[in-house]
């Protein structure tokens, strides 16, 4: 079936199988590979994107049911400037570790932020309830999410 979309800004046009998930066809059809394959179940959020803003696993979307709609990788939160706020807090705070989990966890903050964005910890902590790492205490990731925040909203402040 074809479908149109747009991802990270550009217009796409492709035909795809009916049972193709939204996670292949960024992947294997797109060539974005940032958005990782970890469960396929629905479960750990390695998969995140954000589909006109809000996060999704895309390992349980497929492809056809965003016909039409915005999609946001975790490549495509970079701007003309570089790494964005998140992603860069990501960096400074060392919060970014094996690169399975970190790509999820970035989109999971961006759309924090976007719908809240001067969240608690423990606002930060449920936004990433769904995305997984065995490794980590999480607290730098919470930092870096509440270093991006801080830094999101002093950019606004300024301009
Ligand atoms: S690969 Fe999608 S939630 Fe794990
Ligand atoms: S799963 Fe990525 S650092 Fe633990």
């Amino acid at each position: 079936m074809r479908i149109e979309l747009r991802v990270n800004g550009d217009d796409y046009r492709r035909e795809v199988e009916p049972d193709l998930t939204l996670l292949h066809f960024l992947r294997d059809v797109l060539g974005l590979t940032g958005t990782k394959w970890g469960c396929l179940t629905g479960d750990c959020g390695a998969c995140t994107v954000l589909v006109d803003g809000e996060p999704v696993v895309s390992c349980l979307q497929l492809a056809c049911q965003v016909r039409d709609r915005e999609v946001t990788t975790v490549e495509g939160l970079e701007t003309a400037d570089g790494l964005d706020e998140v992603q860069a807090a990501f960096v400074s705070n060392g919060a970014a570790q094996c690169g399975f989990c970190t790509p999820g966890m970035i989109v999971a903050v961006e759309a924090l932020l976007r719908s809240n964005p001067s969240p608690t910890e423990a606002q930060v902590r449920e936004s990433l309830s769904g995305n997984l790492c065995r490794c980590t205490g999480y607290n730098k990731i919470v930092d870096a999410a509440l270093q991006a925040a801080r830094a999101r909203l002093l950019a606004t402040d300024i301009a």
